[in-house]
Parts: structure tokens; sequence; C-alpha cells
């Protein structure tokens, strides 16, 4: 967390916590996490001044005028339903003789008996996020233009949406379906934790503009693919095959969504470069705020800063992946060959594509204050209150 936001952070809390604001004595001192994350998880945004409608109303015009190329477009990025993998094919068939069931939960457990309870905790995070996912198609559905205008409106913006919940409701059940069988977590803590999340939202700061939203989609999604990559990764390195083709399935369907997303962007950057360029800049300067960063469990108030940090400590996201998105998202929309823009644009080009430079840089210099600091752990509530190094 960034100096100053702190008190934001509170007010958060306030607004989030069902027993009401917790006084900064009882806020844990960990000053080490502040630092390790403070370019990966943004801090939360200031809810009390949330803007909303920003987008000047004429410019709904210019998402009607693109639904023809979005159903062109966009909408074949979705996978049709009978060709895509669904929670069942990598779990325990339930189906089969109880013998050979129990037998596959059995082998599912001899897997996963390996893996580190810090995988664990990153694992839950993600799935906790993912499993949150009413809040990300009640966002969406925020914004001007795009929103489905009626729960089954068939505008292909509206179309998408649905389709794209769809897509994504598979990951955190999944996810969540893997993680029960495996009897290493404890589920009613992670039931609360997503109850307790839901509620509380998510405030992206994208204003009802589809040009802010889809800069953050694009973002977002590409977020994820990294962090569900390193999980694969990581599961096949603790001994997990199955585990690891669950994290990778799901991330090739992030990349999907990011392409889909950043697609949106760059076809906005042609018809509109110069309000594209401001919004990208826009949201930036905000940071992308993770989509879970209202976490709470009933315990512990900082548990999104501690999961963060656990995130970053085992790579799974780390800030250095913050920079390489921007990075990445500027070479897609070739950011800096863009000409012709107006003033502000241009500023606003200046400023983004020389931030991720910015961004290592600073977080060098707070990787090196940490390494200085004593080493920290934490106990999760979603591993049965077992401590983890942060
Ligand atoms: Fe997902
Ligand atoms: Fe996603």
């Amino acid at each position: 967390m960034h100096a100053g936001a702190s008190s934001s952070y509170l007010r958060n809390l306030q607004w989030a916590q069902p027993n009401g604001p917790i006084s900064p004595k009882t806020l844990p001192l960990n000053p080490y996490v502040s630092f390790r994350v403070s370019a990966v998880a943004a801090p939360p945004p200031q809810l009390k001044f949330q803007r909303t409608h920003s987008m000047p109303p004429e410019k709904v015009e210019i998402f009607k005028s693109l639904e023809g190329w979005a159903s062109k477009s966009v909408l074949p990025l979705l996978k049709p339903v009978d060709q895509c993998w669904q929670p069942q094919d990598f779990l325990p068939d339930p189906a089969k003789t109880r013998e050979e069931f129990f037998d596959q939960v059995r082998q599912l457990r001899d897997r996963t008996v390996e893996i580190p309870d810090e995988y664990f905790v990153v694992l839950v995070g993600d799935m906790i996020t993912e499993d949150a996912l009413p809040t990300y198609q009640t966002m969406i559905n925020t914004l001007d233009g795009v929103k489905d205008e009626t729960g089954a409106s068939s505008s292909p913006w509206a179309q998408w949406t649905r389709a794209w919940t769809a897509e994504e409701n598979r990951h955190g059940d999944l996810l969540r379906t893997y993680l029960y069988l495996t009897g290493r977590v404890d589920m009613t803590m992670i039931e609360r934790t997503v109850q307790y999340l839901i509620g509380a939202g998510m405030d992206p700061g994208t204003e009802n503009s589809p040009y802010l939203g889809f800069v953050y989609t694009s973002f977002q999604e590409r977020a994820t693919f990294v962090s569900h990559g390193n999980t694969a990764r990581m599961a096949k390195e603790s001994g997990d095959p199955v585990l690891a083709r669950i994290c990778g399935t799901i991330a090739s369907d992030e990349k999907r969504h990011e392409n889909a997303y950043s697609k949106i962007v760059e076809k906005l950057l042609e018809v509109d470069p110069n309000n594209a360029m401001l919004a990208i800049a826009d949201m930036m300067r905000k940071k992308i705020t993770m989509p879970a960063h209202l976490m709470y469990d009933g315990r512990d108030p900082m548990i999104f800063e501690h999961f963060s940090a656990v995130a970053q400590r085992l790579g799974v996201y780390t800030a250095d992946d913050y920079a390489d998105i921007l990075e990445f998202l500027i070479g897609r929309w070739r950011l800096e060959k863009m000409v012709g823009l107006s003033a502000e644009a241009q500023r606003a080009q200046n400023y983004v594509c020389g931030l991720a430079p910015r961004i290592r840089k600073l977080q060098e210099r707070a990787d090196d204050r940490a390494r200085k600091m004593e080493p920290q752990s934490v106990k999760f509530s979603w591993i049965f209150n077992k401590e983890v190094l942060l």
C-alpha cells in the first residue's frame, strides 16, 4: 500500500465490514506487506468519491454503431458450449462405481499431499476472486452503451457479457470443487470470504464508461492469464499434473477473453483515438485495482494484502507482472506509434508509455527496503489458521 493509502483502506473497511469501522489500532502493523504489495495490489479506491457517468451521453452512439463490428469480430471469440470444457472433465466421476469414484478421490488427495500450504493460500485467493463473478457481471452491466438492458438483450455487447460470464462461471466452480476434495483447506472460511466479497462488491473506478471498463477488463484478463499460468506451473512442480492442467486450461480461457477485450480497446483507439488514449491513462493513473480488493474473511482485515503478498513472494502475481502487462498492452495497441493526437492525449500517451520503467524502479526500491526487514508470517483462516510467510 502506498503512503496515505491507509486512510482510504480504512474507509473501505467501514464499507465492507458488517461490524462497522475498525480502528487503526486494531490493524496489524505490517510494513513488510505494505512495501511488497505496493504496485501489485493498488490501494483500494476511495469509495466516498465514486464518479459516475463520466462518458458524455452522445458517445453511447459509438457503441451502437460498433454493434455490427462486435458481432463479427468479438462474438466469434466465444466458444460454442458443446466445445467447451466443463468442470466435471477434471473431477472424480460420481457416475462411476462407488469404489472407482472413491479411488479417484484418493488419487486426487495423494497428488495434492506434497503441495505446500502457501500454494493453497494463493490458489484459494484466486478461486475466491473467480467466485465473486456476480460482481464482475454487475460491473460490466454498469457500462453505458454496452450494458444488458433487459437481462436477455440481443445486442452483441450484452450477448458477449452473458456468454463471457457463463464461460467464467466454470473457473470458480472447478477450482472450488477441486479444493474441496483435497481436504487441505477450510471450506467454511472460504465460503464465508466469498459471501463477504460478493456483498462488498468492487470499485474499479470505471465510472460507467465502456472506454474505462474495457481498458480495465483487458488488463484484468491478462492478469488472471498470468497468475493461473503460474499456479499451473507450480502445481506441476509440486507433483499434481491434473491441477496443473486445470489451472492451464483456465489460463487459456483468460487469454481468449483478454484478446476480446483488448480488441475492443484497439477498435476504440481506431475510431476515437484521443478519448481511448485518455481512458488508458486514466485507468493507469488510478492503478488497476484487483477485482477482489474488498476481500474479508471475518477475521483478518488485511487478508487481501496478505494474500497478495504471498502471491508476490511465490511469483504467482507480482509487481513485475503488472509492469509486464502494461508493456504488453502498449505494444498490442501500438500506443507509442500513435500520431495525430490532441495535446491532452499526447500527454496521456507520454505518461502511459513511460510508466512501466517507473513502476519497476519503485518496486526495486520497495524490495530493497523489504529485504532489510524481518520476514513476517501470518495465519490464514483458509488453511485452518496455519502460518505462512509473507
Ligand atoms: Fe476467470
Ligand atoms: Fe477472466
